[in-house]
C-alpha cells in the first residue's frame, strides 16, 4: 500500500494537500457545533506530542482572532489544573488516534465540569465516543509513527473553528488556498535533500520561530528527534537570549522560520544573533525575501502569499521533509522509530 513510495511517511507527507482539502469539507459540521455551543467564555486545549503543538497554534488563533482566553495543557499534566474549569469552559481534545491514555484520562475529568469537543482522526475511537462534540479530521489512515498529514488536518479543523467563531472571511479564504501552497512547495524537494546530506552528521539542531511560528519550531524539532535520533530543540526566537544562546557555536544548524508578517523584523534580528556566533542558518521564508537569501546558508523558499497566520499549515512541510530525508540518509526506517508506538495507550 505504499503506492510506489519508499516509506509511509513520505507517502503521507505527499497526501497533505488532499488531507487539508478533505478536512475543509467539515466546515458545515463545525458551524453547527459552534451554533449549538452558544457563548464560550474560555477554551482549554488538551493533547500530547504533535497534537499538543497543533493546540498551541489553536491558542494563538483563538486569542488573537476570536478574543477568547485559551489555555493549552499537556494531557499528562491536565489533572493539576482541572479544578479551575467550569461549565462555561470548552475543553478541546486533539488526538490523531482518539485512544491516547493520557488524553482519555483527562477527558473523563473534564466531562465532570465542562463541555468537551474532540478533534480526532480515527472514527469510532474512544475520544469520539466520550466527548460531547466531535470534529472528524479527514486525513485518512496514518501508518507512519510520525504524525504528518493528521497534523495539518488538525490545524485545518482548528482554523475553520476559529475563523467561523470570529466570522473572519479573510482567514477562511486564506485557509482554502493552503492545499495549493502545499502542492506548490512539494515540487521543490531537491533543496531539502541537499540540506539533509549536508547536515546529517550534526549532533544538535535548533529551531526558532516567533508567534505562530513558535509551534512550527516545536513540531519541526519533534519530527527530527523522533525519526533521526538527532537532538533537536524548538525555541521561541525571543527566548534564545535567556539561556540557549550559550549553546550556539560554529557550525550548529539553526532552522529559522521566517514567514512574511509582523514578527519578521524581530525574528530576523534573532537570526543575526545566532549567525554572529557562527551558526549555520537553514531558513524557511518567502520567495521574495531578498534579505533572507543573503543572510541564510540554506533557504527553503515558499510562496510570498503564505503569511505568518497561515504559515503553520504550510511551513511545517519542509521541516517534515528535512527530518524524513535525514533519517533516510542515516539508513534509518522513518516509519518505525525506536522506542515509540503509533498510539500510546499507557499513562
Ligand atoms: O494519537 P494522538 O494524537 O493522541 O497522539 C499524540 C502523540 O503521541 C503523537 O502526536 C506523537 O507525538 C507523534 N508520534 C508525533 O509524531
Amino acid at each position: 500500500e505504499k503506492e510506489g513510495y519508499d516509506y509511509f511517511m513520505i507517502k503521507e507527507i505527499n497526501e497533505q494537500a488532499t488531507a487539508v482539502r478533505n478536512t475543509l469539507t467539515e466546515k458545515s459540521t463545525i458551524q453547527e457545533i459552534i451554533d449549538d455551543l452558544g457563548d464560550i467564555s474560555r477554551i482549554c486545549f488538551v493533547a500530547c506530542g504533535t497534537s499538543f503543538h497543533a493546540s498551541i497554534t489553536g491558542k494563538y488563533l483563538l486569542e488573537s482572532i476570536a478574543g477568547i482566553p485559551t489555555d493549552v495543557i499537556l494531557a499528562s499534566e491536565f489533572k493539576y489544573s482541572a479544578n479551575t474549569l467550569n461549565e462555561d469552559t470548552l475543553v478541546i481534545f486533539i488526538s490523531q488516534s482518539g485512544e491516547t491514555a493520557d488524553s482519555l484520562k483527562a477527558l473523563d475529568l473534564a466531562n465532570k465540569t465542562s463541555k468537551t469537543l474532540g478533534i480526532v482522526n480515527v472514527a469510532g475511537s474512544a475520544i469520539t465516543r466520550r466527548a460531547d462534540y466531535v470534529i472528524q479530521t479527514q486525513a485518512g489512515p496514518e501508518i507512519g509513527v510520525a504524525a504528518t498529514k493528521t497534523y495539518v488536518s488538525q490545524l485545518t479543523a482548528i482554523y475553520l473553528f476559529a475563523a467561523l467563531i470570529a466570522d473572519d472571511e479573510k482567514l477562511l479564504e486564506d485557509v482554502y488556498k493552503v492545499p495549493d501552497f502545499i502542492e506548490e512547495l512539494l515540487k521543490e524537494v531537491d533543496s531539502i535533500k541537499a540540506m539533509s546530506k549536508k547536515y546529517k552528521f550534526a549532533r544538535d539542531f535548533f529551531f526558532i520561530g516567533r508567534g505562530y511560528s513558535y509551534p512550527i519550531a516545536l513540531e519541526g524539532a519533534l519530527k527530527l528527534k523522533e525519526i533521526t535520533y538527532i537532538h533537536g530543540e524548538g525555541y521561541a526566537a525571543g527566548e534564545l537570549k535567556h539561556g540557549p544562546l550559550a549553546l550556539i557555536d560554529e557550525g550548529i544548524p539553526v532552522v529559522v522560520i521566517l514567514p512574511p508578517g509582523e514578527n519578521h523584523r524581530k525574528t530576523m534580528s534573532n537570526l543575526e544573533e545566532v549567525k554572529a556566533r557562527g551558526a549555520d542558518i537553514l531558513a524557511v521564508g518567502s520567495k521574495e525575501d531578498e534579505r533572507l537569501k543573503l543572510k541564510s546558508d540554506d533557504l527553503f523558499a515558499i510562496n510570498d502569499d503564505v503569511n505568518e497566520i497561515i504559515a503553520p499549515l504550510v511551513y511545517i512541510v519542509p521541516l517534515q521533509l528535512l527530518a524524513y530525508y535525514v533519517a533516510v540518509e542515516k539508513g534509518l526506517d522513518p516509519d518505525k522509530p525506536k522506542n515509540l508506538a503509533k498510539c500510546v495507550t499507557v499513562e
